[in-house]
């Protein structure tokens, strides 16, 4: 138990890093909350015209769910889907943010490479071709949050796929905005300005 308790916390701290508020501040771009969706994510950063700080924001944003997993995982697969769990959580409502963080996509495929790497192929194929088409990116990462925990439990993963159920029902939660944009046909498309 201490050491769930203690992946569970070292998970959230690193999760609850805002790449996206830091680069875009250290960018001089100011406050990113205050553009676009008001999201700290990849997908609102590329929205001030910088698409290397995109990238760079959903590549740490990944990368902190990943390290979280990897490092846990050094105690066992429960240790470190607890870990994934907590940096997820981490992403979503960091404490230094007043609990208003990012919505869940980047820090989703972060865990996944650390958890199951070949669940990212399926992750990119499935993101990819539905931003392709539609041009939303958070009806890619809603439509892969289906997709990806019933891919893992057909391969046979199926604690991490119990994770990644529920990590893909508070992905929805947080994209509620998103979900009445969509359905009103005001969501904003990638390539489009805030
Ligand atoms: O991954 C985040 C994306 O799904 C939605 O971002 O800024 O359009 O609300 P945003």
């Amino acid at each position: 138990l201490p050491y769930f308790a203690a992946a569970l916390v070292f998970g959230y701290l690193l999760g609850s890093i805002p790449f996206g508020l830091i680069l875009t501040r250290l960018a001089g771009l100011g406050d990113v909350r205050k553009i676009g969706s008001g999201n700290i994510g990849a997908t609102n950063v590329l929205r001030t015209g910088n698409k290397a700080l995109a990238a760079a924001t959903l590549l740490l944003d990944a990368l902190k769910g990943t390290a979280a997993v990897l490092v846990a995982g050094f105690w066992g697969l429960d240790t470190a889907i607890i870990a994934g769990f907590g940096a997820f959580m981490g992403h979503l409502f960091p404490v230094w943010l007043r609990f208003r963080g990012g919505k869940g996509v980047a820090t989703y495929v972060g865990v996944l490479l650390g958890l199951v790497p070949i669940g990212v192929v399926i992750f990119a194929v499935v993101w990819l071709s539905t931003a392709a088409i539609t041009r939303y990116s958070s009806l890619a990462g809603l439509i892969t949050a289906i997709v990806v925990p019933v891919a893992l439990f057909f391969l046979g993963h199926i604690q991490v796929a119990e994770l990644f159920t529920v990590m893909s029902a508070i992905t929805f939660f947080k994209h509620r905005a998103n979900i009445a944009r969509l359905l009103s046909g005001e969501e904003s498309r990638i390539g489009d300005k805030s």
